[in-house]
């Protein structure tokens, strides 16, 4: 699939976010290794620490669902009824839970901001030195 259809995927799922404390709704398009797409956006919650990013809630879908195998995640973010205005780039949690299931030399992030121009970086690029399954034996 081509990146930027991954990424209107992203931004449509905005749409879904319940973000009533922040007012800041980030959607999350994931691509699985056999073509289809788990979409996700930020949960939020009064007690604030169960809040979960949109990016998980995309990979816990999939994952739930069987899915073992990522090639990609989109993801947009920005203000409550505004279009992204800055990149949005995943929390370390997040990073983390890809680690768990993704390739970090193969897995690509892809982020925009503003611009039409998509940014794409490895997670390795933006979890070096990862602690992940390999770590464990795994
Ligand atoms: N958030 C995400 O969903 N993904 C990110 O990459 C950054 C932050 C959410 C969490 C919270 O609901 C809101 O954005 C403000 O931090």
């Amino acid at each position: 699939m081509e990146y930027g259809e991954l990424m209107k995927m992203a931004v449509t799922a905005r749409q879904s976010a319940y973000m009533p404390y922040s007012h800041f709704a980030v959607g999350a398009a994931l691509l699985c290794s056999d073509g289809s797409v788990y979409t996700g956006s930020n949960i939020e919650n009064a007690a604030f620490t169960p809040t979960v990013c949109a990016e998980r809630v995309a990979f816990f879908k999939a994952v739930s669902e069987g899915k073992r195998g990522f090639a990609a995640i989109a993801v947009a973010g920005g203000k409550e009824g505004e279009a992204p205005d800055a990149l949005v780039a995943p929390c370390g949690v997040c990073r983390q839970v890809m680690m768990e299931f993704a390739f970090p030399k193969t897995f690509d992030i892809i982020l925009a901001g503003s611009s039409e121009n998509l940014q794409v970086y490895k997670l390795s690029e933006i979890l070096p030195l990862g602690f992940g399954p390999e770590n464990l034996g795994r």
